[in-house]
Protein backbone atom coordinates (compact mmCIF):
# COMPACT_ATOMS: atom_id res chain seq x y z
CA UNK A 1 0.00 0.00 0.00
CA UNK A 2 1.42 3.10 -1.21
CA UNK A 3 0.44 6.48 0.42
CA UNK A 4 1.36 9.52 -1.06
CA UNK A 5 1.39 13.11 0.62
CA UNK A 6 1.29 16.96 -1.57
CA UNK A 7 0.05 20.01 -1.02
CA UNK A 8 0.95 23.38 -1.71
CA UNK A 9 4.48 24.70 0.00
CA UNK A 10 4.98 24.61 3.54
CA UNK A 11 0.83 23.09 4.03
CA UNK A 12 2.75 21.02 6.31
CA UNK A 13 3.58 17.75 3.81
CA UNK A 14 6.54 16.77 5.69
CA UNK A 15 4.71 17.58 9.15
CA UNK A 16 1.65 15.11 8.29
CA UNK A 17 3.76 12.28 6.54
CA UNK A 18 5.89 12.37 10.41
CA UNK A 19 2.45 11.87 12.33
CA UNK A 20 1.30 9.58 10.02
CA UNK A 21 4.46 7.50 10.14
CA UNK A 22 5.08 7.94 13.78
CA UNK A 23 1.04 6.78 14.46
CA UNK A 24 1.56 3.77 12.08
CA UNK A 25 4.42 2.27 13.28
CA UNK A 26 3.15 2.85 16.96
CA UNK A 27 0.60 0.33 15.77
CA UNK A 28 2.91 -1.92 13.99
CA UNK A 29 2.86 -1.42 10.79
CA UNK A 30 6.63 -1.04 9.07
CA UNK A 31 6.84 2.07 7.87
CA UNK A 32 8.71 3.30 4.14
CA UNK A 33 8.51 6.81 3.99
CA UNK A 34 10.05 8.19 1.09
CA UNK A 35 11.35 11.58 0.37
CA UNK A 36 10.86 12.85 -3.22
CA UNK A 37 11.34 16.66 -2.21
CA UNK A 38 14.26 17.17 -4.15
CA UNK A 39 14.35 21.04 -2.79
CA UNK A 40 13.88 20.42 1.36
CA UNK A 41 16.35 18.64 3.58
CA UNK A 42 14.89 18.59 6.91
CA UNK A 43 12.69 15.19 6.76
CA UNK A 44 14.95 13.20 8.60
CA UNK A 45 15.55 15.18 11.03
CA UNK A 46 11.69 15.21 11.57
CA UNK A 47 11.41 11.74 12.23
CA UNK A 48 14.41 11.56 14.09
CA UNK A 49 17.74 10.82 12.46
CA UNK A 50 20.65 12.42 12.54
CA UNK A 51 21.83 11.95 8.98
CA UNK A 52 19.58 11.60 6.00
CA UNK A 53 20.26 7.87 3.89
CA UNK A 54 22.37 8.39 0.74
CA UNK A 55 20.23 9.34 -2.11
CA UNK A 56 18.83 6.71 -4.72
CA UNK A 57 20.12 8.78 -7.32
CA UNK A 58 23.82 7.95 -6.05
CA UNK A 59 23.12 4.23 -6.39
CA UNK A 60 21.68 4.56 -10.12
CA UNK A 61 25.06 7.03 -10.89
CA UNK A 62 23.74 9.93 -9.95
CA UNK A 63 21.55 12.74 -12.13
CA UNK A 64 23.18 12.90 -15.07
CA UNK A 65 23.40 9.03 -15.64
CA UNK A 66 19.89 9.35 -15.68
CA UNK A 67 19.54 12.47 -17.66
CA UNK A 68 21.84 10.27 -20.31
CA UNK A 69 19.29 7.24 -20.10
CA UNK A 70 16.68 9.52 -20.58
CA UNK A 71 18.07 11.04 -23.60
CA UNK A 72 19.09 7.70 -25.11
CA UNK A 73 15.48 6.33 -24.23
CA UNK A 74 14.06 9.79 -26.53
CA UNK A 75 16.49 9.60 -29.41
CA UNK A 76 16.10 5.74 -29.86
CA UNK A 77 11.94 6.71 -29.38
CA UNK A 78 12.09 4.25 -26.48
CA UNK A 79 9.19 3.71 -24.12
CA UNK A 80 10.60 6.18 -21.33
CA UNK A 81 8.64 4.65 -18.81
CA UNK A 82 10.88 1.31 -18.40
CA UNK A 83 14.12 3.37 -17.21
CA UNK A 84 17.04 0.91 -17.39
CA UNK A 85 18.49 2.26 -14.27
CA UNK A 86 16.56 0.80 -11.50
CA UNK A 87 16.49 -2.70 -14.51
CA UNK A 88 15.19 -5.33 -11.30
CA UNK A 89 11.60 -5.97 -12.09
CA UNK A 90 11.01 -5.38 -8.41
CA UNK A 91 12.46 -3.61 -5.24
CA UNK A 92 12.52 -4.29 -1.41
CA UNK A 93 13.41 -1.81 0.70
CA UNK A 94 15.52 -4.01 3.09
CA UNK A 95 17.18 -5.81 -0.14
CA UNK A 96 18.85 -1.78 -1.00
CA UNK A 97 22.65 -1.26 0.25
CA UNK A 98 22.01 -0.38 3.98
CA UNK A 99 23.73 3.64 3.27
CA UNK A 100 20.69 4.36 1.42
CA UNK A 101 18.11 3.66 3.98
CA UNK A 102 18.27 5.08 7.50
CA UNK A 103 15.86 2.90 9.90
CA UNK A 104 14.78 3.62 13.52
CA UNK A 105 11.23 1.85 15.62
CA UNK A 106 9.58 0.85 12.47
CA UNK A 107 10.08 2.65 10.08
CA UNK A 108 12.76 3.27 7.05
CA UNK A 109 13.77 6.39 5.66
CA UNK A 110 14.70 6.46 2.19
CA UNK A 111 15.42 9.84 0.02
CA UNK A 112 15.59 10.01 -3.78
CA UNK A 113 17.86 12.94 -4.17
CA UNK A 114 18.28 16.68 -3.99
CA UNK A 115 19.27 19.62 -5.69
CA UNK A 116 23.12 20.34 -4.66
CA UNK A 117 23.92 22.95 -7.41
CA UNK A 118 22.94 25.98 -9.26
CA UNK A 119 22.38 25.21 -13.08
CA UNK A 120 22.00 21.71 -11.88
CA UNK A 121 19.49 20.91 -14.54
CA UNK A 122 16.13 20.07 -14.24
CA UNK A 123 14.65 18.00 -11.75
CA UNK A 124 13.23 15.51 -14.25
CA UNK A 125 15.60 12.66 -13.48
CA UNK A 126 15.05 12.75 -9.73
CA UNK A 127 10.99 12.65 -10.91
CA UNK A 128 11.52 9.53 -13.41
CA UNK A 129 13.65 7.84 -10.37
CA UNK A 130 10.77 8.08 -7.92
CA UNK A 131 8.26 7.29 -10.54
CA UNK A 132 10.33 3.94 -11.41
CA UNK A 133 11.55 3.44 -7.35
CA UNK A 134 7.70 3.76 -6.20
CA UNK A 135 6.77 1.35 -9.16
CA UNK A 136 9.10 -1.46 -8.44
CA UNK A 137 8.60 -1.00 -4.90
CA UNK A 138 7.44 -4.11 -3.15
CA UNK A 139 5.38 -3.86 -0.10
CA UNK A 140 4.62 -6.78 2.36
CA UNK A 141 1.83 -7.21 4.06
CA UNK A 142 2.73 -5.20 7.40
CA UNK A 143 4.21 -2.36 5.28
CA UNK A 144 2.66 0.97 4.20
CA UNK A 145 4.71 3.49 1.97
CA UNK A 146 4.14 7.01 2.42
CA UNK A 147 5.49 9.11 0.34
CA UNK A 148 6.59 13.56 0.84
CA UNK A 149 6.10 14.81 -2.38
CA UNK A 150 7.63 18.06 -3.17
CA UNK A 151 5.35 21.17 -3.44
CA UNK A 152 2.66 21.52 -6.24
CA UNK A 153 1.55 19.52 -8.71
CA UNK A 154 4.15 18.52 -10.93
CA UNK A 155 4.87 15.56 -9.92
CA UNK A 156 1.32 14.50 -11.36
CA UNK A 157 2.69 15.82 -14.99
CA UNK A 158 6.28 13.10 -14.42
CA UNK A 159 3.46 10.48 -13.58
CA UNK A 160 4.95 9.66 -10.30
CA UNK A 161 1.34 8.89 -8.79
CA UNK A 162 1.04 6.16 -11.56
CA UNK A 163 1.22 2.93 -8.31
CA UNK A 164 -0.34 5.38 -5.73
CA UNK A 165 -3.36 3.81 -4.13
CA UNK A 166 -4.25 6.70 -2.10
CA UNK A 167 -3.32 10.48 -2.53
CA UNK A 168 -3.45 12.87 0.65
CA UNK A 169 -3.42 16.48 -0.11
CA UNK A 170 -2.78 19.11 2.76
CA UNK A 171 -4.78 21.79 2.89
CA UNK A 172 -4.25 25.22 5.17
CA UNK A 173 -6.45 27.77 5.23
CA UNK A 174 -5.50 29.94 2.19
CA UNK A 175 -7.14 29.90 -1.45
CA UNK A 176 -4.13 29.29 -3.08
CA UNK A 177 -4.01 25.67 -1.12
CA UNK A 178 -7.80 24.98 -1.96
CA UNK A 179 -7.03 25.84 -5.39
CA UNK A 180 -4.24 23.02 -5.49
CA UNK A 181 -6.25 20.76 -3.60
CA UNK A 182 -8.86 21.10 -6.37
CA UNK A 183 -6.32 20.35 -9.04
CA UNK A 184 -4.74 17.68 -6.91
CA UNK A 185 -8.29 15.95 -6.62
CA UNK A 186 -8.62 15.89 -10.52
CA UNK A 187 -5.01 15.04 -11.57
CA UNK A 188 -4.89 12.22 -8.71
CA UNK A 189 -8.12 10.77 -10.38
CA UNK A 190 -6.86 10.49 -13.97
CA UNK A 191 -3.88 8.82 -12.46
CA UNK A 192 -5.70 6.22 -11.09
CA UNK A 193 -5.37 6.62 -7.67
CA UNK A 194 -8.07 4.78 -5.78
CA UNK A 195 -9.08 7.17 -3.18
CA UNK A 196 -8.22 11.28 -3.36
CA UNK A 197 -8.43 13.05 0.46
CA UNK A 198 -7.32 15.68 2.18
CA UNK A 199 -6.10 16.83 5.87
CA UNK A 200 -6.67 19.83 6.91
CA UNK A 201 -3.78 21.37 8.78
CA UNK A 202 -2.24 24.40 10.53
CA UNK A 203 -6.36 25.81 11.82
CA UNK A 204 -6.31 28.03 14.54
CA UNK A 205 -9.83 27.29 15.45
CA UNK A 206 -12.81 24.69 14.61
CA UNK A 207 -14.64 27.20 13.04
CA UNK A 208 -11.82 27.99 10.94
CA UNK A 209 -11.56 24.01 10.23
CA UNK A 210 -15.20 23.65 9.25
CA UNK A 211 -15.37 26.67 6.91
CA UNK A 212 -12.50 24.67 5.65
CA UNK A 213 -13.82 21.33 5.39
CA UNK A 214 -16.86 22.42 3.89
CA UNK A 215 -15.47 24.37 0.86
CA UNK A 216 -13.34 21.15 0.47
CA UNK A 217 -17.02 19.13 0.08
CA UNK A 218 -17.88 21.16 -2.45
CA UNK A 219 -14.93 20.49 -4.42
CA UNK A 220 -15.65 16.45 -3.80
CA UNK A 221 -12.52 15.95 -1.92
CA UNK A 222 -13.00 13.81 0.99
CA UNK A 223 -11.90 15.45 4.42
CA UNK A 224 -9.76 12.67 6.30
CA UNK A 225 -9.30 14.52 9.31
CA UNK A 226 -7.76 17.48 10.98
CA UNK A 227 -4.63 18.77 12.52
CA UNK A 228 -5.10 21.94 14.28
CA UNK A 229 -2.23 24.34 14.85
CA UNK A 230 -0.04 22.93 17.74
CA UNK A 231 2.48 25.92 19.24
CA UNK A 232 4.95 22.74 20.02
CA UNK A 233 5.26 21.78 16.47
CA UNK A 234 5.27 25.36 15.45
CA UNK A 235 8.29 25.57 17.96
CA UNK A 236 9.98 22.23 17.12
CA UNK A 237 9.28 23.03 13.09
CA UNK A 238 12.25 26.32 14.15
CA UNK A 239 14.17 23.97 16.15
CA UNK A 240 14.17 21.71 12.55
CA UNK A 241 12.88 18.68 15.11
CA UNK A 242 10.23 16.39 15.12
CA UNK A 243 7.12 17.27 15.71
CA UNK A 244 6.11 16.56 19.29
CA UNK A 245 2.12 17.68 20.26
CA UNK A 246 0.59 15.20 22.31
CA UNK A 247 -2.88 16.47 20.89
CA UNK A 248 -1.20 16.49 16.88
CA UNK A 249 -0.43 12.98 17.85
CA UNK A 250 -4.38 12.39 18.59
CA UNK A 251 -5.69 13.93 15.81
CA UNK A 252 -3.01 12.03 13.66
CA UNK A 253 -4.21 8.56 15.33
CA UNK A 254 -7.69 9.60 14.49
CA UNK A 255 -6.55 9.72 10.91
CA UNK A 256 -4.80 7.02 10.33
CA UNK A 257 -8.03 5.16 11.85
CA UNK A 258 -9.92 6.45 9.18
CA UNK A 259 -7.71 5.38 6.16
CA UNK A 260 -7.40 1.81 7.64
CA UNK A 261 -11.23 2.01 7.99
CA UNK A 262 -11.57 2.60 4.58
CA UNK A 263 -9.22 0.47 3.40
CA UNK A 264 -7.44 2.43 1.47
CA UNK A 265 -3.62 0.35 3.05
CA UNK A 266 -4.77 -2.79 2.08
CA UNK A 267 -5.17 -4.52 5.11
N1 LIG B 1 -0.22 21.59 12.64
C1 LIG B 1 0.78 22.46 12.73
N2 LIG B 1 0.85 23.34 13.75
C2 LIG B 1 1.85 24.25 13.83
N3 LIG B 1 2.84 24.33 12.95
C3 LIG B 1 2.83 23.48 11.90
C4 LIG B 1 1.81 22.51 11.73
N4 LIG B 1 2.07 21.81 10.60
C5 LIG B 1 3.20 22.32 10.10
N5 LIG B 1 3.65 23.33 10.86
C6 LIG B 1 4.85 24.15 10.63
O1 LIG B 1 4.72 24.75 9.35
C7 LIG B 1 5.97 24.76 8.69
C8 LIG B 1 5.86 24.02 7.37
O2 LIG B 1 5.61 22.66 7.65
P1 LIG B 1 6.25 21.51 6.75
O3 LIG B 1 7.70 21.71 6.60
O4 LIG B 1 5.76 20.22 7.29
O5 LIG B 1 5.52 21.87 5.40
P2 LIG B 1 5.82 21.29 3.95
O6 LIG B 1 4.52 21.33 3.23
O7 LIG B 1 6.52 19.99 4.03
O8 LIG B 1 6.79 22.40 3.38
P3 LIG B 1 7.64 22.32 2.02
O9 LIG B 1 6.67 22.60 0.91
O10 LIG B 1 8.62 23.43 2.21
O11 LIG B 1 8.25 20.96 1.95
C9 LIG B 1 6.98 24.12 9.64
O12 LIG B 1 7.65 25.13 10.33
C10 LIG B 1 6.11 23.31 10.57
O13 LIG B 1 6.68 23.17 11.85
MG1 LIG C 1 8.37 19.36 3.23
Amino acid sequence: MKISVCGKGGSGKSTVVTLLAQDLGRRGWRVVVVDSDESNSGLHRLLGFDQPPRPLLELVGGKKNVQRELRRKFTEKEDESELSVLARPELEVAGLPAEHFAERDHVRLVTVGKIHQALEGCACPMGVLTREFLKKLRTADDEIVVVDMEAGIEHFGRGIETSIDAVIVVVEASFESLELAGKVKQLASGAGANFVGAIVNKVGSQELGSRLARELQTREIAVVGTIYHHEEIAAAGLAGQAPCSAAAQQEAEAIVDVLLARGSTGR
